[in-house]
């Protein structure tokens, strides 16, 4: 029995990897994409999904477009530094023909999950979480519809990416994320803690691009786009995969170790603000409201990613 999803997501070269790799798995049933604004502005960002689902043969998966500034008027901060211009640099693709659905993503996953049976259905925000946000203060009666998040963002013990305190999808939106741990949905999330272990090794990237097909070549180009901000900051070989360990957690969660902890956000300060205050020692006796991912099998998790990809 498949397991229904919808990806929200503001592709990005790690984020296209993500839905490359959840187009490929039969285990998981995509009931549509929603794009955001974040690494990229929201125009590109759902251009990047629809060419995605094309390159994957997927043109049957709804791609939706949904919020183009964070919540309360905050400026949008992208990340185009990391990701280039049009945020899938690395390889030239044609434009989509795949057409937007017109629903505006945040209808798209409200109607969808009162459509579909409670408890079904997880989402999976791989950017900045302000769709998310914005379906549950629109609609708060999906809230117990949702059978889980499973996100990447945040950190604790590799601090931020684009602050010394803030990894970048918390740090565009601090209030959405605030308001996604603080709704009571189980939640799974999948920090820099644990990306930074995916790192995209030549040795890596050179079996991806054995595979010798246009995903494939496609893939190794992004990855090779993709790492040289990150191997030139961490001076290693390799940048961490961020997106695509959200959907190996579904797939394979064997290959993770976290635990549950209580998760709070910084939104005030402009020094910590987008902090993922996580108290991964219990040190305050605060409920725990997610599941933290700590480590992860690095071989196993690109062994099932290259499988993936070569069915493409
Ligand atoms: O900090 C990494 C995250 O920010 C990833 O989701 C990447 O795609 C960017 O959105
Ligand atoms: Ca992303």
């Amino acid at each position: 029995m498949s397991q229904p999803i919808i990806i929200d997501t503001d592709p990005g070269q790690d984020d296209a990897i993500a839905l490359l790799l959840a187009a490929a798995s039969p285990e998981l049933e995509l009931l549509g994409i929603t794009a955001v604004a974040g690494n990229v502005p929201l125009a590109l960002t759902a251009r990047n999904a629809r060419l995605v689902m094309e390159l994957a043969g997927r043109r049957d998966v709804p791609v939706c477009a949904g919020a183009d500034t964070p919540l309360n008027g905050v400026p949008l901060v992208t990340a185009e530094h990391v990701h280039g211009d049009n945020g899938l640099n690395g390889v030239e693709l044609p434009e989509p023909t795949l057409p937007l659905d017109p629903r505006h993503a945040v209808d798209f996953i409200v109607q969808t999950l009162r459509e579909r049976e409670a408890g079904t259905v997880t989402l999976c925000p791989l950017g900045p979480l302000t769709n998310i946000a914005l379906a549950l203060r629109q609609a708060p009666d999906i809230a117990p519809r949702i059978k889980r998040i499973v996100l990447m963002g945040g950190g604790f013990f590799e601090g931020g990416n684009i602050t010394p305190a803030a990894e970048f999808n918390i740090y565009v939106d601090p209030q959405a994320a605030h308001e996604v741990f603080t709704s009571g949905v189980p939640i799974t999330m999948a920090p820099l803690d644990v990306t930074h272990e995916a790192l995209t090794t030549a040795a890596r990237i050179a079996r991806i691009r054995a595979l010798g097909s246009r995903v494939g070549t496609a893939v190794a180009a992004w990855m090779e786009f993709f790492e040289r901000y990150d191997e030139e900051k961490y001076g290693q070989d390799g940048g961490p995969l961020h997106d695509p360990c959200v959907i190996a957690w579904l797939l394979a969660p064997a290959l993770f170790t976290g635990r549950d902890c209580n998760v709070r956000i910084e939104t005030h300060s402009e020094l910590t603000r987008g902090m993922t205050v996580i108290d991964w020692w219990a040190v305050t006796g605060l409920p725990a409201n997610a599941h933290v991912l700590r480590h992860v099998d690095a071989d196993g998790f690109f062994a099932l990613l290259t499988e993936r990809l070569a069915r493409l």
